[in-house]
């Protein structure tokens, strides 16, 4: 067999589809998949507005099913299809506190964030991957989702969990179908969500931010290389696994976290 062909990491000729792709990592990844070739479509509620027009937007809201096929629609009618989906989508939106703090309400707004909305998005996507017998789908999950944190994030990490469960069983579904489907769990990484949570707790504790930060690494077992993720540095991951590189990878989790994760 000649795998000469396979090591690559050149995305020309691809279509790939970032969620969320306006801000933070999402914003990162497009930006990387376009430098390697690939035609980028980034999608957001909102247009990035500050003149980053270079990627074919789409508007829509992923926890709004009738949001998600519209997006399907266009994305069939103006690129015949997709061949790299990065759901990106996410984050955390719910309050500190544990379990009496989360209602129903706090529940199924994480999980249509974080779980419903790549579940969708894969859905209207995958017959026209299946019948082209190729793409690659990356979700973007977190490290919260093998390491919770019940007083900071129990909502947020429990539907990160079942993505990645969910993300499991799709790749062992679709591995004879040309299909490759992995996840990717940053670690805390320098986004403005990030900045926001470490500031809201530096405020709402009276301390600094740096205190707030040491204070926060410490709940979660602390980071080994001692700073956050860069937004670049997932993009950089996330660029070769979507790669002819990476071409007998799928169905894993791939932990980018400085070396937070205290398992093995
Ligand atoms: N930052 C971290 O430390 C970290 C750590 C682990 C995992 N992650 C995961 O990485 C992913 C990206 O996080 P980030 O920190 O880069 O977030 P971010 O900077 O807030 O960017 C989020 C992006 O998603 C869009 N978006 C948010 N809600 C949406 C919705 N309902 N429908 C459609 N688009 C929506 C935002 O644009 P609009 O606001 O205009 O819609 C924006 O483009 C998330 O899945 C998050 O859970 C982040």
């Amino acid at each position: 067999m000649n795998n000469k062909q396979n090591q690559t990491t050149d995305l020309t000729g691809k279509r790939a589809l970032v969620t969320g792709g306006t801000k933070g990592i999402g914003k990162a990844i497009a930006d990387e998949l376009a430098r390697a070739g690939a035609q980028v479509i980034v999608s957001a509620r909102n247009h990035p507005g500050d003149g980053n027009t270079e990627h074919y937007f789409i508007a829509a809201d992923l926890t709004k099913p009738e949001q998600v096929t519209k997006m399907g629609q266009e994305i069939m009618e103006q690129f015949q299809g997709i061949d790299i989906l990065i759901n990106n989508v996410g984050g955390l939106t719910t309050p500190p506190g544990g379990f009496s703090t989360l209602t129903d309400e706090h529940w199924e707004s994480e999980l249509q964030l974080n779980l419903l909305s790549a579940i969708r998005l894969d859905k209207i996507l995958l017959p026209q991957m299946i019948e082209q017998q190729s793409g690659v789908i990356i979700h973007i999950s977190s490290v919260s989702g093998r390491q919770p944190l019940w007083n900071l994030n129990m909502a947020y990490a429990v539907s990160k969990a079942a993505l990645n469960s969910y993300s499991k069983a799709l790749a062992t579904e679709l591995a004879t179908k040309g299909i490759r489907v992995l996840t990717v769990s940053p670690g805390a990484t320098k986004t403005p969500p990030m900045e926001k949570f470490i500031q809201d707790y530096a405020t709402s504790t009276g301390i600094n931010i740096e205190e707030a930060f040491k204070q926060l690494l410490a709940q979660t077992g602390g980071i080994p290389m001692g700073r956050m993720a860069e937004p670049e540095e997932v993009a950089s991951l996330v660029h070769f696994l979507v790669s002819p590189s990476a071409a007998y990878l799928t169905g894993t989790n791939y932990a980018i976290d400085g070396g937070s994760l205290p398992v093995v």
